[in-house]
């Protein structure tokens, strides 16, 4: 036991001062006083001396051991803890939300509700902790390094899903839980197959490979099935490329068809979802897939709950039926909730998208709470985000005089609509070939209808007739200046984002500021799970496997590695500046390259 020693070897070489000074020094230790009297009877002396002797034979003992519970609850908190009873563990991701996504949600809840300047959201009500987001390759990381960053408690490159800066798989705290006896859940609003949840149940070296990581994630790779549970959209990646309508594979194979082979149950509309009462109904394995691609922004979604699950609802869901599966287990479940497009509302930099979005995980977080509350297992809940998106601002300088002090949540109550949905209509609208003047009037409709906004301006109508390829950001950016909300980049941002959790206690080693491949740290510690058995099993297993690409060429089972020179490579960005500074318009013409 460290600590034990020293405190012995000082007691021995102190041995000339004499038993009543140690009793001194122990009273220092310990805050009891001495006393000093040395007149009295021998006897009193001699009786007086052995109990000082034994006072501080005690009082020794007692700071030794003091020292040794102190050790203890230190290594505690900086070491692995071996957890023995069951565990259930629920990490939450915020897909993009910064510390001024709070701000802005805060304070447009406010305005909703008529609320005081007091109230807070729930989560506000659980902060504990910051996280540096920074990857392998660059001060602003991707979802992608991110979401590695927690899965494999390592720093890669932008674009790596578990995979390290030398294209190694790392092994995923989701795949030692699976292999450690837990269940294993991911609930999304996004892709099911889109970075973040694709961290924790596969390996590829580009990000881009999302017909790979279908595969992968259904148990076609060198580890089988990991994950008990999935709940979210990204159909297309698993449905062959003769099913036109709704594929977007590059290839023929039906991963419905796979995941059905390997055990999945599937559902994949609303009805299906309802069937699962709850999670009471829920069989597991489970795959459910809700959306060809995402699932709508919560601010179109709650106008279509009949065909879209809410995420609040997928998570209640996902919680009941994990718990209930894991009833009789002595292992608990690890389960990954991700609110996903809080992200996607920055990269449209969409101010009334992103708060209705926020709110919607704020639900969730509170329905992980109460699911907390009410269940007995030990557990914890653990939240943050993988970066900030947008550079967002709660203010915004519209003119170049000096800037005014204000920024307004009413703009973003009067929206019903994502600037998304608005961008979407208007381009199949323009399918029918419509003259300009059609187009005006369908453009100055939808402005009304979708966004409560009466004071358009012709130039403003004008200039998404004539380019409607960059509508989706124009629309967008009325609602942000009517508000005054900036935003200075349509990508992330470096900037620290927030650690929350349902027990302070149980995540103390997240309290403060921490970077974040230590939240991955976090998650295997608390589960007491060996992932570097899982690497090793991969990097066994994964050996010279190969799989054949779109052409047919035979490729590491990771996919292709990335290009050098392409922007989601390995290089380091830190210190190289290029000389890029001047400004550039709209490169109008080209496909604005927005999501990721
Ligand atoms: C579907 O993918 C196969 C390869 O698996 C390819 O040969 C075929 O041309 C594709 N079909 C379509 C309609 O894209
Ligand atoms: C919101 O909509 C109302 C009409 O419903 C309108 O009077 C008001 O001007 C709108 N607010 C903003 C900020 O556009
Ligand atoms: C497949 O072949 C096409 C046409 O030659 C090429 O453009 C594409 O880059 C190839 N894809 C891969 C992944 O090699
Ligand atoms: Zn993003």
């Amino acid at each position: 036991m460290p600590g034990q020693r020293p405190l012995l070897l000082n007691r021995a070489s102190s041995d000339i001062s004499g038993d009543r000074d140690i009793a001194e020094e122990d009273a220092l230790l310990t805050g009891r006083p001495t006393q000093r009297t040395a007149s009295g009877p021998r006897s009193w002396k001699f009786w007086r001396e052995v109990g000082l002797f034994v006072w501080a034979v005690i009082a020794t003992t007692l700071v030794i051991f003091l020292a040794v519970l102190y050790q203890s609850s230190q290594d505690a908190k900086h070491h692995r803890p071996h957890p023995t009873g069951k565990r259930n563990l629920i990490f939450m991701v915020s897909d993009g939300m910064g510390p001024t996504s709070l701000s802005l949600t805060r304070s447009f809840m406010q305005f909703q509700n008529g609320a005081p300047f007091g109230e807070q959201l729930v989560i506000d009500q659980h902060l504990i902790g910051q996280s540096r987001t920074r990857s392998s390759s660059s001060l602003i990381t991707d979802s992608a390094a991110g979401a590695t960053a927690f899965s494999c408690a390592k720093k890669s490159y932008n674009g790596a899903i578990s995979v390290t800066p030398d294209h190694e798989p790392c092994g995923t705290v989701l795949e030692a839980a699976k292999k450690a006896g837990y269940l294993t859940g991911l609930v999304v609003t996004t892709r099911i197959t889109d970075a973040t949840p694709a961290c924790f149940a596969a390996h590829v070296n580009m990000r881009q490979e999302e017909d790979r990581i279908a595969e992968q994630m259904v148990g076609d790779f060198p580890l089988g099935r990991v994950v008990d549970l999935m709940l979210g959209g990204g159909r297309c990646h698993f449905l062959p490329n003769s099913t036109v309508e709704s594929s977007c594979r590059a290839d023929g194979r039906d991963i419905v068809e796979l995941a059905k082979k390997n055990g999945f149950n599937y559902i994949d509309d609303r009805a299906g979802f309802d069937k699962l009462k709850g999670g009471a109904g829920v069989e597991l394995p489970l795959l459910g897939l809700f959306a060809d691609t995402d699932i709508p922004y919560e601010i179109d979604r709650r106008n279509e709950n009949d065909v879209y699950p809410s995420l609040h609802e997928m998570a209640e869901t996902a919680m009941k039926a994990l718990s209930e599966a894991t009833r009789d287990s002595d292992k608990g479940f690890f389960l990954m909730i991700e609110g996903s497009r809080i992200d996607h509302a920055g990269h449209h930099n969409d101010p009334a998208a992103q708060v209705h979005e926020v709110l919607a995980y704020d639900k969730t977080f509170t329905s992980v709470l109460n699911f907390l509350k009410n269940d007995k297992t030990e557990a914890v809940m653990v939240s943050t985000s993988d970066h900030e998106t947008g550079g967002l601002a709660t203010a915004r300088q519209l003119h170049t005089t000096y800037p005014e002090y204000a920024w307004y949540p009413s703009p973003l109550a009067n929206a019903t609509h994502s600037a998304e949905h608005l961008a979407l209509q208007y381009a199949k609208y323009l399918i029918s070939s419509p003259s300009d003047e059609q187009k005006a009037n369908f453009i100055r409709d939808s402005i009304r209808d979708g966004f409560g906004i009466y004071d358009y301006t012709d130039a403003e109508v004008k200039n998404l007739v004539d380019e409607p390829l960059t509508a989706l950001y124009q629309y967008a950016d009325m609602i942000s200046r009517r508000s005054q909300t900036g935003w200075s980049t349509h990508g992330h941002s470096a900037a620290d984002v927030n650690i929350y959790s349902s027990d302070p206690k149980a995540a103390t080693a997240l309290v403060g500021n921490h970077e974040n491949t230590e939240v991955g740290d976090f998650l295997r510690e608390y589960l007491g799970v060996d992932v570097d058995a899982v690497t090793e099993e991969l990097r066994q297993k994964g050996a010279g496997l190969t799989v054949s690409d779109v052409n047919g060429t035979q490729v590491s089972w990771m996919g292709n590695i990335p290009v050098e020179g392409q922007r989601l490579d390995g290089q380091n960005h830190v210190a190289s500046y290029g000389g890029d500074f001047k400004k550039r318009h709209l490169q109008h013409g080209s496909a604005c390259d927005c999501g990721n």
